[in-house]
């Protein structure tokens, strides 16, 4: 079977709908990256595409050529790697890796530009990062050994050769700091104290974010003279979180065992839905101002018609939220641990909505040079710390 070749029109074709996607044409320096770059080059046989509710269709080079090489031309994220059922690695969305490129402010440059790439992956960005820069001013990190490899060997078949570290993102790779720009393709929960340390006075540092309550968002940080870097968020991208260097790679620790003393039950008037129902801005915010909470929706019907389940990755707390099938402004809540995850959701969510709904993008961090973050929301004019809930000092 031979390898399918891409066409000006596949390019054209993305082009079109990632143009489409961000409601504006693509600026021209990326256009020429992108039909520079082919995108098939750096896909394996095997790719995953979402089936839009949470589930994957495998798609195979050699079984149908035709499919896989549409896929690779569609504004879509391509998952490439698995790991105990989990999605560990992808080619991200093409309208997602152009938007960040143009945060970055790469389609306007006017001096040369060191840049680290956090996760290698297939190696797509990092190709587009050297069409863009040149090769000598890109180095692009890949914790996965195997993968770091096969993202090198593709960007060599491509003609790029940048410099490939094998190694932690979260170290960074020292030996070509200061760079001017850091751009992470997996999202940070914490700016990792090596990016702050290795960018640039005036450098930017560009990562997707996650909290344990909502992934989503990309933060845009400008580094200062004082080791100190701030900037805001932008509304979009969720991308798959940091892994840890340990054998098994897992993504996220999980929620603490829990606690099994008796929880305290109390009713609530603020629906589960207002803020675990898919809006972003209200899980956004929840995410900056109650650190460590996640939640779940329980509709097996073994407790209530629907519960929320709250909690704790950092301690044993939790607390649960019950909808009895009829009344949609009374709700029994039941707490228990060190923690009354509950209130806390409930102080950061009336503070969300005093402060008039802010969206992600009223939102920014400022991390000073010690690595202590502190999130901010800017709302009717001033500038207001995201606030801890209670219990959290
Ligand atoms: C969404 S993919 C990156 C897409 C990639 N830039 C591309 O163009 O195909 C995220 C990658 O980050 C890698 N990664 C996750 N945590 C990492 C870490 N701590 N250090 C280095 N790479 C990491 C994953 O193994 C995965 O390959």
């Amino acid at each position: 079977m031979h390898a399918p070749a891409a066409t000006a029109v596949h390019a054209r074709q993305l082009l079109g709908q990632v143009s489409q996607f961000l409601q504006h044409p693509v600026p021209p320096a990326l256009e020429r990256a992108l039909h520079t770059v082919p995108r098939h080059l750096f896909l394996p046989d095997r790719i995953w595409r979402g089936d839009g509710q949470g589930g994957y269709h495998l798609c195979e080079r050699t079984a149908d050529p035709g499919r896989w090489l549409e896929a690779a031309y569609t504004d879509v994220s391509l998952v490439t790697q698995f790991t105990d059922g989990l999605p560990t690695s992808a080619a991200s969305m093409p309208s997602m890796v152009l938007r960040t490129l143009q945060l970055a402010g790469l389609h306007a440059l006017s001096r040369p530009l060191r840049v680290a790439e956090m996760g290698t992956a297939t190696g797509f960005n990092a190709a587009l990062l050297c069409a863009l820069l040149g090769d000598r001013a890109v180095t692009t990190i890949e914790l996965d050994t195997a993968l770091a490899e096969l993202g090198e060997r593709n960007l060599q078949a491509a003609g790029y050769t940048p410099k490939v570290v094998r190694g932690d993102a979260a170290q960074g790779w020292q030996p070509n700091a200061p760079y001017d720009l850091i751009l992470a393709t997996f999202s940070v929960d914490r700016l990792p104290p090596a990016w702050q340390a290795q960018s640039a006075p005036g450098g930017r540092i560009i990562t997707p974010w996650n909290s344990a309550w909502c992934c989503y968002g990309t933060l845009a940080l400008t580094s200062h003279h004082d080791g100190s870097a701030t900037g805001r968020f932008h509304p979009f991208a969720a991308y798959m979180p940091m892994r840890r260097p340990h054998p098994g790679l897992v993504i996220t620790p999980g929620p603490a065992p829990a606690d099994h003393s008796s929880p305290v039950a109390g009713t609530s008037r603020l629906s589960p839905w207002a803020v675990a129902g898919g809006d972003l801005d209200a899980e956004f915010h929840l995410g900056l101002a109650v650190p460590g909470a996640s939640f779940s929706w329980n509709t097996t019907g073994d407790h209530a018609p629907v519960r929320l389940e709250v909690a704790d990755n950092t301690g044993p707390s939790w607390a649960t939220v019950d909808y009895d099938g009829h009344r949609g402004d009374r709700f029994s809540v039941a707490q228990s641990g060190p923690r009354r995850l509950w209130d806390e959701i409930t102080v950061a969510y009336d503070r969300w909505e005093t402060l008039g709904r802010p969206s992600v993008d009223q939102h920014g961090m400022t991390v000073d040079a010690a690595g202590t973050h502190s999130p901010w929301v800017e709302a009717a004019g001033r500038r207001h710390t995201v606030r801890a809930g209670p219990g959290q000092g």
